[in-house]
């Protein structure tokens, strides 16, 4: 990881100079540490992750992700929060046709609808997903930052970062890993400022819904690397080198 999320945290509190704001942060910048040992990671480092699956699995996860976000936005439980949870949303939301883009003129042939039958996504992708949506829906502010932002956005640096340095600009050719290279950094502190200091309950719930989310990342990205479906066979159009397929 290249820099730490909690040394650029402004936010000042109260009287406890917004420690448990700032424990918080910790936290997710260790529910960060905690996705990188995923096998997704591993496998990438080795070179002997699959080049293309796990991108079916990616769209799923941009889609529910966007989704999240359009949602926290939507109901707009607190007034302070409206234009930095509007200005992710919107950010976000061409994300998913970004990524389809990206497949089609990579010979993944058809993403419209009917895809998801052909690529389901895998239990933990969806187990993830539902973590997100409930903290989206239900979760208290302090929580929808430091889950959708704070790791959510710092796991995806991580993951554009890696991805993109593993495998070239070339192939990973288009707006939407480059968009999120950039923007990704700036993402993960929005709303920060905005929090007010927690009261204990408030941080221990905070801290396990943390823990239980980077958990769930973890999972998920482990099962991209190791899920098995059959490959449409319009994908050849992308073949990659054969030692680089498993
Ligand atoms: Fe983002």
């Amino acid at each position: 990881m290249e820099k730490s999320i909690s040394s650029e945290a402004t936010n000042d509190g109260n009287a406890n100079g917004g420690g448990r704001i700032q424990q918080l942060l910790h936290e997710a910048e260790r529910g960060r540490e905690t996705v990188l040992s995923s096998r997704f990671f591993v496998e990438l480092r080795l070179g002997t992750l699959h080049r293309r699956r796990w991108l079916w699995q990616l769209l799923h996860w941009s889609g529910m992700f966007t989704r999240a976000l359009s949602t926290r936005s939507g109901l707009g439980r607190e007034d302070r929060f409206s234009d930095v949870f509007a200005e992710h949303a919107s950010e976000e939301a061409r994300h998913p046709g970004q990524l389809k883009s990206l497949m089609r003129k990579s010979g993944f042939g058809p993403v419209e609808e009917g895809w998801t039958l052909d690529h389901p996504a895998t239990r933990q992708t969806e187990k993830l997903a539902g973590v997100v949506k409930r903290v989206a829906a239900m979760g208290s502010s302090l929580e929808q930052v430091m889950v959708l932002n704070a790791l959510g956005e710092g796991c995806a640096l991580d993951f554009y970062q890696a991805v993109l340095t593993h495998f070239g600009p070339r192939e990973l050719r288009g707006p939407y890993f480059h968009v999120h290279a950039e923007v990704d950094d700036r993402h993960r502190l929005l709303g920060v400022d905005l929090l007010a200091e927690p009261v204990q309950w408030e941080y221990q719930a905070c801290r396990g819904t943390l823990r239980g989310a980077a958990e769930s990342f973890k999972a998920m990205l482990d099962s991209w690397a190791t899920y098995e479906l059959d490959l449409p066979k319009e994908e050849a159009g992308w073949s990659p080198p054969s030692s680089e397929t498993r």
